[in-house]
């Protein structure tokens, strides 16, 4: 297990360096590890520009004898209040393209989006190992 601190754009980069380099040595295809990173990136600049700063966590997972690998975004800020609308294409409420969580979801396995309770947001993405 692995925790990067995101708290600046520098950090969004750590992340991406980090989820490469873990989806590697899980031996994800190429082209599941282009979209991980793709995804894992939007999240993390999701945590920083929204969310005010966080973590993501790194964890190898394994499910029916497949391996995996977790990642768990978090940070402490104002929460998504309507994650349906917060999904959809266009959706921003910074004036950008609103185009993150939503393709961030189609690039991976697993999306969960595990709190949304005004204190704070927990986003967890997985992508598996083809057998
Ligand atoms: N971690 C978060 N904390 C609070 N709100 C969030 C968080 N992540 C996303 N949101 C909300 O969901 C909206 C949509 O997110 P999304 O990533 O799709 O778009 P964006 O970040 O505004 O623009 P883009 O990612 O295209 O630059 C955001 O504008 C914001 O209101
Ligand atoms: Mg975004």
């Amino acid at each position: 297990m692995v925790v990067v601190e995101i708290r600046s754009s520098e950090h969004v980069g750590t992340a991406r360096k980090q989820v490469q380099a873990r989806a590697m040595a899980v031996g994800l295809s190429t082209l599941e590890i282009t979209k991980f990173v793709t995804a894992a990136s939007e999240l993390a600049r999701n945590v920083l520009i929204h969310g005010g700063g966080g973590t993501m966590t790194v964890h190898d997972v394994q499910r029916d004898g497949k391996a995996g690998l977790q990642l768990d975004f978090e940070d402490q800020g104002p929460g998504i209040a309507d994650v349906t609308l917060a999904l959809r294409d266009g959706y921003t409420t910074a004036n950008s393209l609103g185009l993150g969580l939503g393709g961030a979801k189609r690039l991976v396995h697993d999306f969960e989006i595990v709190s949304h309770d005004g204190s704070g947001t927990h986003i967890r993405i997985t992508q598996w190992k083809r057998r």
